[in-house]
């Protein structure tokens, strides 16, 4: 199994060092446009192998496409990541041009490869890969819904005062401080509703702090986040190489679902070896559809920007 991460930054680098200390690829390869330093990063990885037990080989090269070739899985991360008080959706500008310019190399040298986009804004930058690209709907996958839903289990446990592994959670819709939706009536907390447990307010506070959990982190850190982007994308990563058949929320071309065309939002689908296998059919209250058709507005005018 051979992975390509484009984009050597914070979260193609903990993304490669997930997949590695999971130990599941054969190789990972790392690109990026500055000089020399997809090559460092590889090289620190790599020296990591020893000490965390793992024998997956990662290397690293400056913008040399055809060292990506037959690659199973193409993740681009390339682009800028935003700064304290910048939306998501004010990096297009930047990112659809390298969005474009990277998925069309990739393809060159892997045209059968499933590709994860995590540039920002997400959404957007998935649907220009199918445009840029053309593959199939199932092989091409935005990473924003595992991130948020990620969060939304943090806020909840928090709130629940749980361990997270007893809570489960999902987040639907646009990866955007205003366009995601927690599903908050859905989620449990050992399979019990957390509305048993919390009140409608405090309920709403979590969903509140889950959506805006990239822009709190970019106004701590002064930069995007990268720890746990890295480790949803690595875990979609894995559910596509192990065909665990996981089911995650995320950005995907819809053809009617949800009873929306063309664009590509957050939705439920079952992950594995072929890429998206199945779009999950959930059952909305009338405002989380509501809901979801606003998000899905939100998108369509990112997408009327490319
Ligand atoms: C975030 C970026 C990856 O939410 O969109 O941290």
């Amino acid at each position: 199994m051979k992975v390509t991460v484009v984009g050597a930054g914070a979260v193609g680098a903990s993304c490669a060092e997930y997949i590695a200390i999971k130990d599941f690829a054969s190789e990972v390869v790392l690109l990026d446009i500055k000089e020399g330093y997809a090559e460092g990063k590889a090289m620190d990885l790599m020296q990591c192998a020893s000490l965390n037990g793992f024998d997956t080989k990662i290397t690293g090269t400056t913008g040399d496409y055809s060292k990506t070739a037959k690659s199973d899985i193409c993740v681009i991360t390339s682009g800028i990541p935003r700064k304290p008080g910048m939306t998501r959706e004010e990096l297009i500008g930047i990112n659809a041009g390298i969005v474009k310019d990277v998925s069309e190399n990739l393809i060159k040298h892997s045209p059968d490869t499933i590709l994860i986009v995590v540039s920002n804004p997400m959404d957007t930058m998935t649907y220009l890969a199918h445009k840029s690209t053309g593959l199939p709907k199932n092989k091409i996958i935005g990473m924003g819904g595992a991130l948020d839903s990620a969060r939304f289990k943090y806020r909840l446990a928090e709130a629940l005062d749980a361990p997270i592994s007893d809570v489960d959670g999902m987040v639907l819709g646009m990866h955007s401080d205003t366009g995601m939706i927690p599903l908050t009536s859905h989620a449990t907390r050992n399979s019990i509703k957390v509305s048993e447990f919390l009140s409608d307010d405090r309920l709403v506070q979590v969903a509140e702090d889950t959506k805006v959990g990239g822009a709190t982190l970019t106004k701590l850190l002064g930069t995007s986040a990268w720890y746990a982007p890295g480790a949803a994308v690595s875990a979609m990563v894995q559910a596509i190489a192990c065909d665990l058949k996981k089911i995650f929320p995320c950005s995907t071309l819809l053809d009617g679902e949800y009873g929306l065309n063309d664009l590509c939002i957050g939705v439920p689908v079952i992950i594995g070896r072929n890429g998206i296998e199945e779009i999950v059919k959930l059952d909305l209250s009338d405002s989380e559809k509501a809901h979801m058709a606003k998000s899905a507005e939100a998108v369509k005018v990112v997408n009327g920007l490319l």
